[in-house]
């Protein structure tokens, strides 16, 4: 018995699951993350050419649209549920503008924007993401407090000012020389006191091989992207502190809720004092300087 049928008398009807997660025309659907897994249940089948080779399967087509629209319903279909319980936990008060960063379907925007009446929210993506995200969002009440930028983050600089960057997901596609031009980048889009948060794969012992969800996802990056992998929390800290970033901490979400085990990476731009004490010092260093002139 594998739960998705019911039999009563000589009547079989869908069961809860059946009839929400695998039922087209409901909003719980999860069919298109069911269809991404079981390809890639057959491309795990093919793992010895990928460590012979030290290449990608081939059927990773980042920007082939089909594939795009295709891979952002399973992004949604995989964020469903954790997206609202990440929400919950994330205190967003005081901020009004949030740039979900690579965020695809736009599912974790929309968790945020649920949660917090007064902010404003702008997925960034590539455009057939883009077009996956307003699709959903047509539907949500939350949609007017929704834009769009398309842009391609490794190449390009991000416009405008945020009070939060959400970087979920992106980190593991990328090496840690793109990761740490796109931590440059995201510093210059925040305002004041600004906070980047990051949700990955994090591996958080020394030696960096734990959780193994974690080391094992790191083998899909090798499977799926041409430079991809999973990063050590501590060495992520180190790159965000390179590129200005302060007061680093894991944001920690209660057990079960979580996207990936362990934790998020919450840093911050200098705030507006750390800039004043910094002019100041400037301002004594350099009357000091002329008097000793
Ligand atoms: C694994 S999905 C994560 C989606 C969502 N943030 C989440 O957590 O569910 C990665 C997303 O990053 C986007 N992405 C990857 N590289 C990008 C780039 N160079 N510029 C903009 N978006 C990018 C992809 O198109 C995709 O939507």
């Amino acid at each position: 018995m594998v739960g998705l049928l019911k039999k009563r008398g000589e009547t079989y009807r869908n069961s809860r699951l059946a009839a929400t997660a695998l039922n087209v025309h409901h909003p719980a659907y999860r069919g298109e993350y069911l269809r991404l897994m079981t390809r890639h249940w057959a491309d795990w089948g093919r793992l010895p050419e990928s460590v012979k080779t030290g290449l990608p399967l081939d059927h990773d087509e980042p920007d082939e649209p089909d594939y795009r629209r295709r891979f952002t319903w399973a992004m949604h279909h995989r964020t469903l549920e954790t997206a609202p319980k990440i929400a919950a936990q994330i205190d967003l008060r005081g901020a009004r503008t949030l740039l979900d960063l690579g965020g695809g379907p736009g599912t974790y925007a929309m968790a945020f924007l649920a949660k917090n009446p007064v902010l404003r929210a702008t997925v960034c993506d590539r455009p057939a993401a883009l077009d996956v995200a307003k699709e959903i969002a047509s539907t949500h009440k939350t949609a007017p407090r929704l834009s769009y930028l398309p842009l391609d983050v490794m190449v390009e600089n991000i416009p405008g000012a945020y009070d939060v960057i959400w970087y979920s997901n992106v980190l593991h596609i990328y090496s840690s020389q793109e990761n740490q031009a796109v931590f440059r980048r995201a510093a210059a889009a925040l305002n004041l006191g600004g906070r980047l948060l990051i949700q990955d794969a994090f591996l958080h012992d020394r030696d960096g091989l734990f959780p193994e969800e974690a080391s094992l996802f790191a083998v899909s990056m090798l499977l799926f992207t041409e430079r991809g992998n999973t990063y050590k929390a501590a060495e992520t800290k180190a790159w965000l502190t390179d590129a200005g970033f302060e007061r680093i901490k894991v944001l920690r979400m209660k057990k079960g809720t979580e996207d990936w085990e362990g934790g998020i990476l919450e840093a911050r731009t200098p705030g507006a004092n750390a800039k004043m004490r910094a002019r100041r010092a400037g301002s004594v260093r350099s009357s000091r300087s002329r008097s000793s002139h």
